[in-house]
């Protein structure tokens, strides 16, 4: 599917959306391991759970903002032909989600909050399945040139990444692509 009208419309309402970069990235791991089921955290207007529905996978999708809510809504009644995505209109942090098992968790929500999504989320990813979080450089950001609120998240975002690439039962690979992202397997 060509969504490159969804991609300009998002530029145009500066609805930030997963860049060609790290979405190239999930589309390669998504062949390479034959990803079925997605679930997403963080779904904006819908570009990035259309991409991955085109890529050949259902896509769980999280949003708790009404405005986001109703433009994916939409997207989703037009293209989703095959209805290969579930949008589920609540806030990843209280909501439970019906028990299931993904192949690949792609976590692409508040910034301050990733380590509360993946502890949430990951116990229902597979054995040998991927976690992707995007945004984890937050634009290289220099701490000594920003307020006090995103030295913060910017702090947050530093323990997220040391969490990541000491966790027991992940491997975590850094790439310095889209606004840097993290890919994660399973190993335990
Ligand atoms: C960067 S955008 C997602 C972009 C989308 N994945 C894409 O590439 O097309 C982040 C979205 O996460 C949503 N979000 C942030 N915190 C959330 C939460 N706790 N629960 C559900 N959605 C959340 C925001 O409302 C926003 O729409």
């Amino acid at each position: 599917m060509n969504l490159s009208f969804l991609k300009a419309y998002a530029l145009e309402k500066r609805i930030p959306i997963i860049t060609d970069e790290a979405l190239a990235l999930i589309e390669a791991e998504i062949k390479k391991h034959h990803v079925k089921d997605v679930l997403e955290i963080g779904t904006a207007i819908g570009y990035s759970a259309l991409a991955m529905a085109s890529f050949g996978c259902h896509v769980d999708t999280i949003e708790r903002d009404e405005f986001m809510i109703e433009e994916a809504k939409r997207h989703f009644d037009r293209y989703d032909e095959d209805h290969q995505i579930t949008l589920y209109p609540f806030d990843a942090l209280t909501y439970h989600l019906p028990e299931k098992t993904y192949d690949l968790i792609f976590i692409d929500a508040a910034k301050s909050q990733y380590q509360t999504f993946f502890n949430k989320f990951t116990p229902y990813l597979k054995l040998g399945g991927l976690v992707i979080c995007d945004n984890l450089n937050f634009h290289h950001l220099d701490p000594a040139k920003v307020n006090r609120h995103t030295q913060g998240l910017l702090r947050k975002l530093d323990v997220f990444k040391r969490f990541l690439a000491d966790h027991p039962h992940f491997k975590t690979e850094f790439y310095d692509l889209g606004d840097g992202t993290s890919l994660s397997v399973r190993i335990k």
